[in-house]
């Protein structure tokens, strides 16, 4: 292909790309699936390696991420970046209201808006192009966070239309919605990494990521509010966004024109009603002038406009007493303080424990025992503490003090450089550390040894049989078989009675013979090593092939891998330079688990596939249709969604849709049974 060939078609990919995703982003209307989209995308990638002259630094490309910015640039902006006044009751809304009326002697319309809950971010647009991103900062520089905004979808990379002013900046509140930061904990969580306590907070934290790749996987959101620039074409605010929405920005449907305190608060009340149902956190209602010359008559005090006031929403709190606090040891030793509490109604649900966090928050707040204190629902997913009430504090309280000590096995707590967590550093001897690592290793995710559980693992940990998870595969029928254990119910409170019968040891010892032959990724986050979750397991199991090879891999080795950073791989260098790790490792081996990439494990069964692209679709007798995909791809091939040319059958079950059908016979795409599919992998 010339040059010019490949300009032309990469400005049509661009094109048709930057339309879907208005279509999928702004408007919530896909015209084309997921697996067509990559496709698009997938071309144009091409080309821009094989072209990269042509290549623009803001194609759509660029959303997946790739950019590594080691430290931020710091930007002056050009109009300081202001906060808002805020108010918590409509008095003060009326003062406000009554201010504004003695400077201006005129009607005055007012447009009210959500109030996001995110980082406010400023984007430079150039003819019609975003060339740069800078949040906040302390308000009159901030950071240069292009590369990790680009990454954010909704974002316009290039604007539509026409109309837009040759260089404006818009300004926007970018946040994590609650399906993105719920997933993200998650992850983290099963890494053994800390979750973060609210979306603003993981949204902040992602903005400030250096590798933009991450970011891109962060999902996240941005609405847009306010335009600012020389000559605008613009008499008003609410005019403004409704261009910046034709030039493709994300704005909000929920604004409102209005002309007394009287319709403002309608709007209030409207707004604090939808708001638990939003797939996003607000914290209030912003109100602004909508004329801009009055605006500019108001003008700005030192740290916020005359024009505009943000009402803000109360967080349901309420008060209780504070019980008790537990220092609970997770699986990787860290110590998380739990605060107990007199059961209380709260947003609908009755809380009777709340976070704590870490030991910083405990003496920042200087909560006690017996204090009564307030808790609070944000939007957090668990309930905290925010304050005390000192007024109501009982004589002769002390201080709550953090454990020393490791509250389980005694030892000295550490904590590690820049770190909030105190953590147990006795691995191999703590006990809810060990619990925690039987438990994980034998969940779902891992080594899915269902036939064990929380319980079962309790009693084999408190008979001394398993103090690893390598014990597990030397467990015998006699070791075994009458084990018991009482405990009491929680349902009726009555004490009954655990014990393993023949069919029970059966079972269990089925279960740890089956999974043996786990894929060696899973056998790999099975471990449990710091920050190494289920994705970075699998990355890892990839590139390296071995858990030989991993050992050996030093720092710069692992930070090759994608996704991988300093964290991660200096956790991973750590793990393996410890000798009880490399015994237990040597262990499982013996005992049969996948330590490599073999051809017999799950990852890559075979290349039976390689290449081809396959549509699963329909009711199937043997396998369900994940079973399927999972084959599908242990055999190299590739599963996609729709139908198209380039598929190279469809492996149909029953009931296929007969759309469907009809496609893939105008295509000539063979239909491909079960049957056939099984004989063609050779699993049956
Ligand atoms: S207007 C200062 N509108 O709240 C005038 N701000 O507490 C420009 N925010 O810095 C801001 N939603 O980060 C405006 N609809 C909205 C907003 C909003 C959230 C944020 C923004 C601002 C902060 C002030």
């Amino acid at each position: 292909m010339n040059k010019e060939e490949a300009r032309r078609q990469m400005e049509a990919l661009t094109e048709e790309i930057n339309r879907h995703n208005h279509a999928y982003y702004a408007l919530s209307k896909p015209e084309i699936s997921d697996q067509d989209f990559d496709l698009l995308l997938k071309k144009l990638e091409i080309l821009e390696q094989a072209f990269p002259e042509l290549a623009s630094p803001n194609s759509p490309t660029k959303r997946v991420g790739g950019e590594v910015t080691k430290e931020f640039q710091q930007v002056q902006h050009q109009y300081p970046m202001l906060s808002l006044s805020n108010t918590y009751s409509k008095e003060e809304v009326e003062e406000w209201e009554a201010r504004i009326h003695k400077l201006i002697e005129e009607e005055v319309e007012y447009v009210c808006e959500m109030k996001f809950d995110g980082v406010a971010i400023g984007l430079i647009y150039q003819q019609g192009i975003l060339v740069q991103a800078v949040t906040r900062g302390d308000g009159t520089q901030g950071d240069d966070v292009t590369a990790n905004i680009k990454t954010i979808h909704n974002i316009p990379l290039y604007l539509k239309g026409s109309g837009f002013p040759d260089l404006f900046e818009i300004r926007g509140e970018v946040f994590m919605p609650h399906t993105s930061f719920r997933r993200l904990n998650k992850m983290r969580e099963e890494g053994g990494e800390e979750p973060f306590a609210n979306p603003r907070n993981a949204a902040s934290g992602s903005l400030k990521m250096q590798d933009s790749a991450v970011v891109a996987k962060r999902r996240l959101d941005c609405f847009f509010y306010y335009l600012l620039g020389t000559g605008l074409p613009f008499k008003t605010h609410y005019e403004s966004l409704q261009a910046a929405r034709s030039w493709g920005f994300h704005i909000s449907d929920y604004l409102a024109k209005c002309s007394s305190i009287h319709q403002i608060f309608d709007f209030v009340h409207e707004i604090d009603q939808l708001r638990k149902g939003l797939p996003f956190n607000i914290d209030g209602v912003v109100i602004k002038i909508n004329d801009l010359r009055q605006q500019e008559i108001l003008g700005n005090t030192a740290k916020s406009p005359r024009w505009a006031i943000a009402y803000k929403f109360k967080a349901e709190q309420v008060e209780t007493r504070l019980n008790s606090v537990d220092f609970q040891v997770g699986r990787t030793g860290t110590v998380t303080p739990v605060a107990n509490l007199s059961p209380v109604l709260l947003a609908g649900t009755v809380v009777k424990r709340a976070s704590l966090h870490n030991a910083d928050i405990i003496s920042t707040l200087d909560v006690r025992i017996s204090d009564t204190v307030y808790v609070e629902k944000g939007g957090e997913i668990i309930p905290k503490i925010t304050g005390v009430r000192l007024d109501k504090r009982p004589p002769e309280t002390i201080p709550l003090k953090f454990p020393a000590l490791c509250p389980d096995c005694g030892t000295t707590l550490v904590r590690s450089k820049g770190e909030s967590a105190w953590y147990c550093p006795n691995r191999s001897g703590c006990p809810p550390q060990i619990k925690g690592r039987l438990e994980h290793f034998i969940s779902r995710k891992a080594m899915n040894i269902e036939t064990l559980g929380e319980g079962k693992i309790g009693i084999l940990y408190d008979h001394g049989l398993v103090r690893n998870v390598a014990d597990l595969y030397d467990l015998k029928q006699e070791d075994l078989l009458g084990l018991e254990k009482v405990y009491q119910d929680p349902d009726s409170g009555k004490e009954r009675k655990m014990s393993f019968k023949e069919k029970s040891v059966t079972n269990i010892l089925n279960g740890i013979q089956l999974s043996k032959s786990v894929a060696f990724n899973r056998v790999l986050y099975a471990l449990g090593i710091r920050f190494v979750g289920e994705t970075v397991a699998r990355k890892l199991a990839f590139h390296f092939q071995s858990v030989e090879a991993i050992r050996q891999a030093d720092m710069d080795a692992l930070i090759d891998v994608e996704e991988i950073g300093d964290k991660i791989a200096e956790s991973v260098v750590d793990y393996f330079q410890q000798p009880e790790n490399l015994e237990l490792i040597r262990r499982l081996q013996e005992a049969g688990l996948n330590f490599s990439l073999s051809p017999d494990s799950m990852i890559l069964k075979s290349t039976q596939l390689e290449g081809k692209s396959i549509v699963v679709t329909g009711m199937f007798q043997r396998y369900s249709r994940d079973e399927l995909k999972r084959m599908i791809e242990a055999h190299g091939g590739k599963n996609t969604g729709s139908i198209s040319a380039r598929t190279s059958f469809v492996l149909a079950g029953d009931n296929m849709g007969p759309e469907k059908k009809k496609k893939a016979e105008s295509l000539r795409i063979p239909l491909i049974s079960e049957m056939e599919f099984l004989q063609m992998v050779s699993e049956e």
